[in-house]
């Protein structure tokens, strides 16, 4: 079985209900995917767009029901494509029915979330403290993200149970596998009674031998198709951890090490400019021997075409052309969809993230200009947009399109041993937003010239000299 997979990943409401999306289903198997990856689907109050989930055995009404779930697994099965759902392990929403009980000291519940007596000073991804106190139980809980996402408390058996049984529940309707939210900050000895924490924040959580060990308790014994989501960290801890969950997972995402120009969860408020050298040398340190799965975007950061400010068909040709087994599109990005206009108003933002982020810019005293310009350019609101499919159809038609352009970098991606095993080489250059490397697999030389300044056309070149793909119109 080939190695090479293609994930393509949905962010449902961008398109509809479940049957809207089993009507996209043949388009998108244009693009010769292997899997469909959904954002969460479940049952959900939406504070942060599904990933706060209320019930993962129930698909939320705004998407339809189990019956529509099931025409879109049979239809993703006429093209071979599997279903990949979004397993949020990290924490539920303070709907779902656990918290509620564990709030009243449900004698079976009590201990499914992370409770304390006393606060520790750790920030929450969004912004914030990341203990509240419940007024319910008397006590304290974790929640790394917004405070109606509760931190689930791993070192509970019967959590890990719960988990198996979901995992169980999808995998017998149809599902290929899953997209494993948040991965690596699932435990530590940080709540093992006694123990005093080393650092504020989450690193204490931070892909420890505990969370290794949950995993493979979840996943290395199941006939799935896992690709992990590790949050934080940069290029070298992505790849730790993908080494530390070979047993678990299939595959890794590197995304969040793009720090080039990442904004993802605003840590970063800076609108920043772009270090191509700084970025070109950590890709060519850390991309080879495949050891992640190279997405550029995903519905937490802007589109990748604004972030880099560059041509949508060499961010096509970065992406297909460094080793790869596993990339992931983000849906619209074979469009090569830039950030739209988003409003000057913050109420008219959904997500979770653009709003917090607003609201601690204002508390630190940037104008309200100040503070809209940065939350327009680094919301993930930019990437949830509905798509136009008009648009779609007529790339489809155009073959000089952006999409067109995906497809063939696809096939050459499957189907070039070159493209598809070859090792990387980097070459010098004095360009500076240039990134050239060769391919080589078995004495045969392919050499590529992206130029993300755009000055020159972006190449891939065989052995002969012959030009096999290149940004340069037809
Ligand atoms: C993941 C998701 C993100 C969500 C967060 C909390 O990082 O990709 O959208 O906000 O987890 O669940």
């Amino acid at each position: 079985m080939s190695k090479h997979k293609l994930i393509y990943q949905i962010y449902p409401t961008a398109i509809g209900t479940l049957r809207d999306i089993a009507d996209k289903i043949p388009l998108i198997a244009k693009l010769d995917v292997d899997y469909i990856w959904l954002s969460p689907i479940f049952l959900s109050p939406w504070v942060d767009g599904g990933y706060d989930v209320a019930d993962y055995c129930k698909i939320d009404p705004r998407f339809g029901n189990m019956a529509d779930f099931r025409h879109l697994v049979s239809v993703c099965d006429k093209y071979n494509i599997g279903v990949l759902l979004d397993l949020v392990l990290n924490h539920t929403s303070s709907e779902h029915e656990w918290f509620k009980a564990s709030e009243k000291h449900d004698p079976w519940y009590k201990d499914y979330y992370v409770w304390r007596d006393k606060p520790l000073n750790w920030n929450s991804f969004f912004g914030g403290p990341a203990f509240d106190y419940d007024q319910i139980r008397g006590k304290y809980y974790l929640h790394l993200y917004d405070k109606t996402q509760p931190d689930l408390n791993f070192y509970n058996p019967r959590v890990v149970k719960e988990f198996k049984n979901i995992i169980h529940f999808w995998s017998s309707r149809g599902v290929a596998g899953f997209r494993v939210d948040s991965a690596n900050i699932l435990a530590d000895s940080a709540f093992k009674p006694g123990y005093l924490p080393r650092i504020a924040g989450f690193f204490n959580y931070y892909q420890t031998t505990q969370t290794v060990d949950i995993l493979e308790k979840l996943f290395s014994h199941e006939k799935i198709f896992t690709v992990a989501e590790p949050v934080g960290g940069d290029f070298m801890s992505k790849a730790k951890f993908r080494e530390l969950t070979r047993k678990a997972f299939d595959a890794s995402f590197n995304i969040g090490t793009l720090d080039a120009a990442d904004t993802i969860f605003s840590m970063k408020d800076k609108i920043q400019k772009i270090h191509y050298k700084h970025w070109f040398k950590k890709l060519a340190k850390w991309t080879p021997e495949k050891k992640f799965s190279m997405a550029l975007e995903t519905h937490d950061t802007p589109r990748a075409v604004s972030r880099f400010d560059t041509d949508p068909k060499v961010l096509a040709m970065l992406e297909f052309l460094l080793p790869s087994y596993n990339p992931c599109i983000y849906q619209g990005q074979e469009l090569g969809l830039a950030n739209p206009e988003l409003s000057d108003n913050i109420d008219d933002y959904p997500g979770v993230q653009s709003r917090q982020m607003y609201q601690r810019l204002r508390k630190e005293g940037k104008t309200k200009a100040q503070a809209m310009r940065i939350v327009k350019k680094s919301s993930r609101d930019n990437a949830r947009q509905p798509i136009d499919w008009a648009d779609y159809v007529l790339q489809d038609h155009n073959p000089d399109s952006v999409l067109n352009f995906y497809r063939k970098l696809i096939k050459l991606w499957r189907e070039d041993i070159v493209i598809a095993e070859g090792a990387l080489k980097v070459r010098k250059t004095t360009n500076k937003g240039a990134f050239d490397f060769d391919r080589v697999y078995k004495g045969k030389y392919y050499s590529v010239h992206l130029d993300f300044s755009c000055k020159t056309p972006s190449t891939l070149k065989n052995d002969l000299g012959q030009t096999i793909i290149t940004t340069s119109p037809s």
